[in-house]
């Protein structure tokens, strides 16, 4: 089934048009990545998708209804959110850091069922033995799961996350695309990630929309949106793609 879909969207910062035209949709269970340059317009897609911008023209639709004819808190508990990074982190406990996710839920003080989910997303991430740490002494992999932990206690059906592997080493990285795919499949979300790592869209995506200039320059599975070609004339880099491997590597010879 549809659950997500992108219709024809544009947004602009003053007159600086961001987005351009913006079309696709999501099934539920699947994995859609976001790649393209630096400037692109993916963090600001995101940000549209789930309302915190508003579109200058088209619209977002959510199981066939338009996020235009919905309110903050109804919109809030459709979406889980994952930034790219924290601007400022207080030495909250992992538990209270996750529990502030259950915000639209929260008519005045959190409950019983509100301290459930948390320890339920903790555990779903792997980190429960770390619920009374302070987020400040988790390492990185630790708190790309704790933000994806508080972004899923929200109980989203669409999970966003803006280059959720980029802080993180080989392994976390790994570990993570993992839990991303899992969640998706388990949990029937779509999962929309911007990624700058183009194998890891190649081997963990349903689809890939490929953005240049606030357009999708091109979408499908991962073997027709990511081509050589496409890649070159997206990021100007001359790449090969290891079909077996499922990688992208760039090429020795840039001519
Ligand atoms: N707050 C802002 N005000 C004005 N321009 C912005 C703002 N945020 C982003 N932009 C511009 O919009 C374009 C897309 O940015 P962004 O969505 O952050 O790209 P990406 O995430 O792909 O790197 C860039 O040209 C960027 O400079
Ligand atoms: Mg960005």
């Amino acid at each position: 089934m549809v659950l997500l879909k992108v219709g024809n969207v544009e947004f602009s910062y003053g007159s600086f048009k961001a987005l351009k035209g913006v079309t696709f949709e999501a099934r539920e269970g699947e994995v859609v990545s976001v790649v393209g340059p630096n400037g692109s317009g993916k963090t600001t897609l995101l940000k549209t998708l789930d309302g915190i911008f508003k579109p200058l023209s088209g619209s977002v639709y959510v199981d066939g209804k338009s996020l235009g004819s919905m309110g903050r808190k109804e919109i809030a508990k459709l979406f889980g959110y994952v930034p790219q990074r924290l601007e400022h982190l207080y030495p909250f406990t992992v538990f209270d850091f996750v529990l502030s996710g259950r915000k639209p839920y929260i008519a005045f003080m959190p409950g019983g069922k509100d301290h459930r989910k948390v320890f339920e997303v903790l555990k779903l991430v792997n980190l429960e033995e770390k619920a009374f740490k302070k987020i400040t002494e988790l390492s990185g992999g630790e708190l790309q799961r704790a933000l994806i932990a508080r972004a899923l206690v929200v109980e989203p059906r669409i999970l966003l996350l803006d280059e959720p592997t980029a802080s993180l080493d080989l392994y976390y990285q790994l570990e993570v695309a993992e839990l991303i795919k899992q969640l998706a499949r388990d949990r029937r979300l779509v999962v929309v990630m911007a990624l700058h790592d183009l194998s890891l869209a190649y081997r963990y995506s349903d689809k890939v929309v490929v953005m240049k200039d606030g357009k999708v320059y091109a979408m499908g599975s991962p073997e027709e949106a990511l081509t050589e070609e496409v890649i070159y004339a997206v990021y100007g880099v001359r790449v090969r793609i290891l079909k077996d491997e499922k990688a992208v590597v760039v090429a020795f010879n840039q001519r």
